[in-house]
C-alpha cells in the first residue's frame, strides 16, 4: 500500500498483509462460489449517474436521521462478528469512532466486549444499536434483550437470514475458529470458549419464524429492525408485525449463494414499504461516497457497512476506523456535490438509469 490509504481496497490490502490468513479469510469470505459476494460489489457498476448542473452546492450537508435519531451522514456500521480478531480494543474502539464520526453503531450480538463495556466507553448520547441473534431458549433471548436495554441501545437488528451458516470455504479450509483469548463475551456465563467450531458460530435457531417478531416485541419496547429480507411479500409481513425499519441484507454474502446483490433487491423493498413508516436500509458492497449515492437514490433512508470498518480497525484501531468513515463521509459529500444535490433530501431516482441507457 502507498504511505496514505485513498481507497477502501487499500484498507484491505494492508489488513490483508498484516492480519493471521485464517482470521482475514474468515473476515473477507462469502459463501460457497462466491456469486453473491461478487455480485454485491459489481452491481453498482450497472447504475449510471445523471448529475444536475447549475445548482448551487456551496454548502452540502450529508446529515440525516434514522429513526428519528441524527446522525452526522446515512453511513452507519452494520454489525460483524468478533472485532477483536482485528484490533485488541475490538467493539470498544469502533464504537468510540462512529460516536467521534457521529454516526451508528450496531453491534453484533457475537462481539468480544459485553454491551455493557461497549456502552460504558462511549459517551451516552452515542447511537447504537444492538444485532440480536434470537436464541432457542427463551429466556436466554430475554436476558440478551435486558442486558440491550440497560446499556442503553436504542434499537434491536434482529437477523433473519442465518437459520444455519453457509458454507464459507475459506473457513472450511483454513480451520479457523475463534482464537481461545478472546470469547463471545456477551454470554460469557455460558461457557469458555473451547475453541470449538460451534462456540465461535454462536447457537444456531432454524426454528425461528414470525412468532419470535411477536415475542420480542411482547418483551421489549425497542424499535425492532430486521435484517435480511430478499422479498416483497416479507417485506410486507415485516410491516404487518410492526417492525420499524428493514435493512435489505444478504449477509455480506456469507449464507444463501446466487442471491441478488442487494441493490438489486432494494427496490422491491421500497416498493413494497411505501406508506407504511418503516424505514428501509441497505447493506452490501458498499466501497465508495458514489455507492452510497446510488442506494439513496433509489430510496435508502441510509446504509451500513461491514468489511471496511473491520479493515479500518486492523489498519489502525479506533483511528483507523474513525479514517474509514470519514473517507466515506467526505466522498459521499463529493458525490453529492457533483451531482447537483445540496441535501439529502434532494437525491431521487432521477440521478439514476441503468447502464443499457447509455448503450448504442
Ligand atoms: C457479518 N455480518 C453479520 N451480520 C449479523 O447480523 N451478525 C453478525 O454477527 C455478522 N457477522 C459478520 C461477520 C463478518 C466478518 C462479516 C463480513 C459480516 C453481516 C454484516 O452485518 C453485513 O450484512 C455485511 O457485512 C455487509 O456487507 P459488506 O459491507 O461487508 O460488503
Amino acid at each position: 500500500m502507498n504511505n496514505i490509504p485513498a481507497t477502501i481496497a487499500d484498507f484491505e490490502e494492508y489488513a490483508r498483509r498484516t492480519m493471521s490468513p485464517g482470521a482475514f479469510g474468515f473476515y473477507i469470505g462469502g459463501a460457497d462460489s462466491e456469486v453473491t459476494l461478487r455480485r454485491n460489489l459489481e452491481a453498482y457498476n450497472n447504475l449510471l449517474l445523471r448529475p444536475k448542473v447549475m445548482v448551487d452546492v456551496e454548502n452540502v450537508t450529508v446529515a440525516t436521521t434514522i429513526l428519528g435519531e441524527k446522525i452526522s451522514s446515512p453511513i452507519c456500521v452494520a454489525p460483524t462478528a468478533y472485532h477483536a480478531l482485528a484490533h485488541h480494543d475490538g467493539e470498544k474502539a469502533t464504537a468510540k469512532a462512529c460516536a467521534t464520526v457521529g454516526t451508528c453503531f450496531c453491534q453484533s450480538t457475537n462481539s468480544n466486549f459485553t454491551m455493557e463495556q461497549v456502552a460504558s466507553s462511549v459517551p451516552k448520547e452515542a447511537l447504537r444499536w444492538f444485532q440480536i441473534y434470537v436464541q432457542e431458549e427463551e429466556d436466554v433471548t430475554r436476558k440478551l434483550v435486558k442486558d440491550c436495554e440497560k446499556a442503553g441501545f436504542k434499537a434491536l437488528v434482529v437477523t433473519l437470514d442465518r437459520p444455519r451458516l453457509g458454507k464459507r470455504l475459506h473457513v472450511l479450509r483454513s480451520g479457523f475458529t475463534l482464537p481461545k483469548h478472546l470469547s463471545r463475551a456477551n454470554f460469557e456465563e455460558d461457557k469458555e470458549n473451547d475453541g470449538s467450531d460451534s462456540y465461535y458460530h454462536g447457537e444456531m435457531y432454524p426454528g425461528m419464524t414470525w412468532k419470535d417478531i411477536k415475542f420480542l416485541k411482547a418483551i421489549t419496547k425497542l424499535p425492532i429492525v430486521v435484517k435480511g429480507i430478499f422479498r416483497e411479500e416479507d417485506a410486507k409481513l415485516a410491516i404487518q408485525h410492526g417492525v420499524n425499519g428493514i435493512i435489505v441484507s444478504n449477509h455480506g454474502g456469507r449464507q444463501l449463494d446466487s442471491c441478488p446483490a442487494t441493490i438489486e433487491i432494494l427496490p422491491e423493498i421500497i416498493a413494497a414499504c411505501k406508506g407504511s413508516r418503516t424505514e428501509v436500509y441497505v447493506d452490501g458492497g458498499i466501497r465508495t461516497g458514489v455507492d452510497v449515492f446510488k442506494a439513496l437514490a433509489i430510496g435508502a433512508q441510509a446504509v451500513f457497512i461491514g468489511r471496511p470498518v473491520l479493515w479500518g480497525l486492523a489498519y489502525q484501531g479506533e483511528n483507523g476506523v474513525k479514517q474509514v468513515l470519514n473517507m466515506l463521509n467526505y466522498d459521499f459529500r463529493l458525490a453529492m456535490t457533483l451531482a447537483g444535490c445540496a441535501n439529502v433530501q434532494e437525491i431521487d431516482r432521477s440521478f439514476i438509469a441503468p447502464a443499457e441507457r447509455y448503450s448504442f
